[in-house]
């Protein structure tokens, strides 16, 4: 197996279509999978800790999450020192993860056909979908190729990924008891990666709806004035 047919699911994110929102409860469950799992291999580091506020935290709890979970190196100390809400996530080189900021606008979940990307236009770009459906996308197959483990994953372009499958089930414990299978998970920390990358996606949904209103009310006035700058010579 493997180069297989690539499988991207179509989820049914509550951000998607033009009134779409945020579910801030995923969102939250979303950072605790990144800061629980995910930390450990890859960063974020555009997003600046204090926007985490968005997702309904009150400052304090930002303040303690900072500190409690990252360290920043602050060149005025010329040493390391707990993070605070005006730094952002750090980087994380270690193992050549890449960075996850902006991974949910970086890829594509749908294509085609034919190169024509009309499928982007009928289900959106999805790269929250390819998030998703690639952390839960690994058949459990694996081999070795020059010393690296390769793993089966169904989403991966050309079919062996080198991130081992980080999610198992029930990996993560949330609060409010939600479902933690692979699925679920994959699914609330595809959702998370969606705001780290687009954390403005709700005012550009507002701003458009504003702008097509407008319009439509524009067209109905220029109709008006149109006919009755004319009735006189009809
Ligand atoms: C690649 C997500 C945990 C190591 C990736 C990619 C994504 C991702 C979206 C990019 C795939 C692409 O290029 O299209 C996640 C998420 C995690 C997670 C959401 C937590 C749930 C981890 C962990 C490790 C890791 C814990 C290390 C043990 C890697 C590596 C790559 C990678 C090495 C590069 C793979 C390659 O290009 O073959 N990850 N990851 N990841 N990740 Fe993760």
């Amino acid at each position: 197996a493997g180069g297989g047919e690539q499988h991207i699911e179509d989820f049914d994110f509550s951000f998607e279509g033009p009134f779409g929102t945020w579910d801030q409860n995923q969102l939250q469950r979303g950072l605790q999978i990144y800061t629980e799992v995910c930390a450990a291999c890859h960063g974020l580091r555009y997003i600046p800790l204090r926007t985490l506020e968005d997702l309904g935290y009150s400052e304090e709890q930002v303040i303690t999450y900072a500190a409690d979970n990252f360290e920043v190196f602050d060149p005025e100390l010329d040493d390391f020192r707990p993070a605070i809400p005006t730094d952002h996530f750090p980087a994380n080189n270690g193992v050549g993860a890449p960075d996850l900021s902006l991974m949910a606008k970086a890829r594509a979940g749908f294509h085609g056909p034919y190169g024509l990307g009309i499928n982007q236009l009928v289900k959106g770009m999805g790269g929250a979908e390819y998030i998703a459906s690639l952390l839960d996308g690994y058949t459990g197959h694996e081999k070795e190729e020059a010393g690296t483990i390769l793993y089966e994953n169904t989403a991966f372009p050309g079919g062996w990924i080198s991130m081992a499958p980080p999610l198992s089930d029930e990996q993560v414990d949330f609060a409010d008891g939600h479902s933690n299978s692979v699925e679920h998970m994959s699914e609330d920390v595809a959702a998370f990666l969606m705001w780290t990358a687009e954390p403005k996606m709700m005012d550009r949904k507002n701003a458009g709806f504003v702008g097509v209103l407008f319009l439509t009310v524009l067209s109905v006035l220029l109709y008006l004035v149109n006919k009755r700058l004319w009735a006189p010579h009809k």
